[in-house]
């Protein structure tokens, strides 16, 4: 089986050394059916513009369609010196349809096959991604109309800040996520590109028909030049790039949730299902999954790194440091995949402490910028509200009492302008509902958010990009 399809300028025989460092099948078998599907479009295209004979056509498309049952059943044989995924099938086409097998590569190359197979395998998987990702924006503002009741304390800097609604700072995630799902859906205009016909860069003397194969592949557009076709990996950059964006923004989530579960924080409870144990520590439930999916944020910006270091300075067309560009697609797509997976299953059956939370929000000088806007609303400028809010927290500090546990009349010498009203205004419910400004943390608002997120997603459940399709070879001629 392992005589090489370009043998034919070579005397001497490929060493086994170089081989095994030359193959790709062990990571590119993975994309065989995109592969299958290409060859059987190629074929089609070829019958239609007349290159090859229908009956030829509909003898390669039935030995292709064969060729993906075996490997799809695992009866499939692969071979190092066989390079890569084209060369495996297109010589087991050979041995199941005879010479008509080498008519299937006319016009074409490996160069502009490979672009097309890993276009097709990213729409799809980037397709799925998108769906993932709308299903976990769901999720998320489901578990913020749940807890729309929950205040806990904003933070900046990890000191505790303002009182907000745990809702509100979950529906920051909502956001941080749908961008991420509008990134990747905007980059699938640029995955979803024909590079068919561009053959090794120039282009073919066959009289081809690309728009045809494109149809028959569902691209939007056939690549407008072949030397970029061929040489052009933007389109993994750019995914590479917004799945280390989304991962940034889980690995976020993931710190934030592994100190709320702290006995420091106690703000939240991982369900035992998500957690693990300690081999030694009978007392330890720890936040394995969050943790794991905070190191695996660096696998992946490992990733882009890779890619964008291996494409810098590369002279056109294509090039064989290209072939690396697949295992860090794959081990990005599978690791973003599995990340939003078990988020998705685990976010719902978090428990968030409620009370914890409140109590959080309660202690810590919170309620000073209220004072100080209080003071504003009084006549005061916010600069001189602000010094003097700082002397009469610097004031309880020292008496080792909250702002609003002051007395009136201890109030009332910092500024006269203080009156009994202050004390209300100084309440955790009121101070978050009275944030009412767009995008801010009152109970209206963030409702308000909540359902016109829930009206988008439901829009978009109708229009997720779908690029799951099935070989049809009856279909072709
Ligand atoms: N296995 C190669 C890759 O993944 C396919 C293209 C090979 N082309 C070539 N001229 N050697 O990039």
């Amino acid at each position: 089986m392992s005589e090489k399809l370009w043998q034919g300028r070579f005397s001497e025989k490929t060493d086994r050394i170089v081989e095994a460092f030359t193959s790709s099948i062990q990571i590119d078998r993975r994309l065989y059916t995109y592969d299958i599907q290409g060859s059987m479009a190629h074929c089609k295209m070829l019958a239609k513009v007349g290159i090859i004979s229908k009956a030829d056509a509909r003898v390669l498309i039935q030995g292709l369609e064969k060729i993906r049952q075996e490997i799809a059943a695992g009866r499939f044989q692969f071979d190092d010196a066989l390079e890569d995924i084209h060369m495996h099938i297109e010589a087991r086409l050979g041995e199941i349809a005879g010479p008509v097998a080498e008519k299937l590569h006319t016009a074409r190359s490996r160069n502009d096959q490979i672009a097309l197979d890993v276009r097709m395998y990213l729409r799809h998987e980037t397709s799925h991604i998108i769906e993932q990702l709308h299903g976990l924006l769901s999720l998320i503002v489901g578990v913020a109309r749940k807890n729309l009741d929950v205040i806990m304390p904003g933070y900046t800097h990890l000191q505790r800040a303002q009182p907000v609604l745990l809702a509100h700072h979950l529906m920051a995630y909502y956001e941080m996520f749908s961008r991420d799902m509008l990134r990747l859906d905007n980059c699938l205009s640029r995955i979803n590109v024909m590079p068919l016909g561009a053959a090794a860069l120039a282009g073919t003397t066959y009289p081809i028909d690309r728009a045809y194969t494109a149809t028959l592949l569902r691209f939007d557009t056939v690549a407008a030049n072949s030397i970029d076709a061929v040489s052009d990996r933007d389109f993994i950059m750019e995914f590479l790039a917004d799945a280390s964006i989304a991962m940034v923004h889980f690995s976020r989530l993931s710190e934030e949730l592994i100190l709320w579960s702290s006995a420091e924080f106690d703000f939240v409870e991982f369900p035992d299902a998500f957690a693990t144990g300690s081999s030694i520590m009978p007392q330890k439930k720890n936040p394995d999954v969050a943790e794991l999916v905070r190191g695996k944020t660096g696998a992946v910006i490992g990733c882009l790194t890779a890619l964008l270091t291996m494409m810098k300075s590369l002279p056109l067309a294509y090039n064989r440091d290209m072939q690396e560009d697949k295992k860090v697609l794959f081990d990005a797509v599978d690791t973003l995949a599995a990340c939003i997976e078990v988020y998705s299953a685990m976010l719902p059956k978090l428990h968030f402490n409620q009370e914890k939370m409140q109590q959080a929000a309660a202690a810590g000088y919170l309620d000073a910028t209220d004072m100080a806007d209080y003071l504003v609303s009084r006549g005061m400028s916010f600069r001189q509200a602000h010094r003097l809010v700082g002397e009469a927290v610097s004031f309880a500090m020292s008496r080792k009492k909250e702002l609003h546990a002051l007395s009136l009349d201890e109030l009332q010498a910092f500024s006269p302008l203080i009156r009994r009203e202050i004390f209300s205004k100084l309440s955790i419910r009121q101070m978050v509902d009275r944030r009412e400004c767009e995008g801010g943390t009152a109970t209206g608002t963030v409702k308000n958010a909540i359902a016109t997120a829930e009206k988008k997603l439901n829009h978009m459940k109708a229009h997720l990009p779908d690029f799951h399709f099935e070989n049809n070879p009856e279909a072709m001629p």
